[in-house]
C-alpha cells in the first residue's frame, strides 16, 4: 500500500490545482503565452541584399523561437496590403524597408492605429517636410563615409593603372530622391573633387528604379553621348548601379580593363562578378553587413517586444573595400 500512497502524495497537489485553477480560485493566474511575431518587409526581394537580410533575421527567429513573416511589397499599395495582413495575423512589431521613403508618415499612422512597433532599415522614413521620422528607430549604412571609400577605391585604382585624369569620365549613377542613395554617391564625388579630379568629367545618368536593368538603360545614355571618353570610373548607391552600367560599358565596346566600377553590397551581385575567370568592369565594392541589418533589426524588435526596451533611434553601420583580392577573406571573416 506504500507504493499507492506515494502516488496520491504526487497526484494530489495536480489535482487539487487543477480544480482550483479551473474553478477560477488560483492566487496566481496563469498568463496565456503569446506566441511571438515579427514582420520584415523588404521593397525588392528579388535583390540578393535583401534575401541576405531575411537569411540573418531568419536566424534571429531560429534563436529565439519567433514566427519571421516576410513580404516583398515593391509599391505602396502592397506595402499597405501587407501591414493589414501583419495585423490581421496579430504581429506585435515589423521591420521594414520601404518601396519609396515618402511612405513615412502613413506607416506610421497605420501602425499605431494597429498598435504595431516599426522598425526602419536601410532606407530611412521621411515626413511630408521630408525630415527623417525620429519616432521610428532606424538602421542603415553611413552613406556618405561609406561613398567616401568608394571614391577613394576609385582614386587608388585609377593611380595603380596611371591613368590621367583628364582622360577620365566618372560616371555617377543618381537616384537623387532616396537620401541614402544621394549621400552615398555625394561621398564619392566629393573625394572626387578633394583629389582635384575634374568636374567637367563628372556626368550624371539618373535611374528610374534602383535595379539593375534601370541601371543599364541609364547609363547608356551616358555613354553614348560621352563617346569621346576613354577610361570611366563608375560609382552609383548599390552594386546593381554599378553592374547595370559596367554591362552597359561592355555594350558601348569599351574594354573591361577601360572601366573600374566599385558599387556598394557586397553580396551575390558582386560575388558573381569576382569569380568570373576574366576580371570585368566591376572591380569592387564596399562590403556592407546584412547580418546587422537582418539578425540585429529583427532582435532589436524582439527585445522592444519582449522587455519593452526600444532599440536606438538611429544605428549606422559601416563597409570594407572588397575586391577580388581579398573578398575570399572579407566574406569568410564576415560569415558570408
Ligand atoms: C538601399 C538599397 C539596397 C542596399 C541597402 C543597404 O535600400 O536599395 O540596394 O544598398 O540600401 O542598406
Amino acid at each position: 500500500m506504500k507504493h499507492t500512497t506515494s502516488i496520491f502524495r504526487h497526484i494530489l497537489p495536480v489535482l487539487t490545482g487543477l480544480l482550483v485553477s479551473s474553478v477560477g480560485f488560483a492566487a496566481e493566474p496563469v498568463k496565456p503565452v503569446t506566441p511571438i511575431k515579427i514582420g520584415f518587409l523588404v521593397k525588392q526581394a528579388e535583390e540578393p541584399w535583401f534575401q541576405d537580410e531575411w537569411r540573418f533575421a531568419d536566424q534571429a527567429a531560429l534563436e529565439k523561437g519567433f514566427t519571421l513573416v516576410k513580404i516583398g511589397i515593391p509599391n505602396g499599395e502592397k506595402m499597405m496590403a501587407a501591414i493589414d495582413n501583419l495585423a490581421a495575423q496579430k504581429v506585435q512589431g515589423f521591420i521594414i524597408c520601404a518601396p519609396d521613403v515618402k511612405l513615412g508618415m502613413a506607416i506610421e499612422r497605420t501602425s499605431k492605429r494597429n498598435g504595431l512597433k516599426v522598425i526602419a532599415v536601410d532606407d530611412q522614413l521621411i515626413d511630408g517636410a521630408g525630415k527623417p521620422i525620429a519616432s521610428i528607430p532606424y538602421m542603415g549604412i553611413s552613406g556618405y563615409n561609406i561613398g567616401k571609400q568608394v571614391g577613394e577605391g576609385l582614386l587608388e585604382e585609377m593611380k595603380a593603372r596611371d591613368w590621367k585624369a583628364a582622360e577620365v569620365g566618372a560616371l555617377r549613377m543618381s537616384y537623387d530622391q532616396l537620401p541614402t542613395a544621394h549621400d552615398r554617391t555625394q561621398g564619392a564625388v566629393d573625394a572626387l573633387k578633394a583629389a582635384g579630379f575634374p568636374v567637367a568629367n563628372m556626368f550624371d545618368a539618373a535611374q528610374s528604379k534602383t535595379d539593375t536593368e534601370s541601371a543599364f538603360n541609364a547609363a547608356n545614355i551616358a555613354f553614348t553621348k560621352q563617346a569621346h571618353i576613354k577610361h570611366w570610373i563608375i560609382f552609383g548607391m548599390n552594386d546593381e548601379a554599378v553592374l547595370g552600367a559596367v554591362r552597359a560599358a561592355e555594350s558601348h565596346a569599351l574594354k573591361s580593363d577601360a572601366i573600374i566600377g566599385i558599387g556598394i553590397g557586397g553580396s551575390k551581385t558582386a560575388l558573381n562578378e569576382f569569380v568570373k575567370p576574366a576580371a570585368t568592369g566591376f572591380y569592387g565594392t564596399v562590403l556592407i553587413s546584412p547580418k546587422r541589418h537582418g539578425y540585429e533589426t529583427a532582435m532589436n524588435m524582439y527585445k522592444w517586444i519582449v522587455e519593452q526596451q526600444a532599440p536606438a533611434a538611429v544605428t549606422l553601420t559601416s563597409g570594407t573595400l572588397m575586391t577580388r583580392r581579398n573578398q575570399a577573406q572579407l566574406r569568410a571573416q564576415n560569415g558570408l
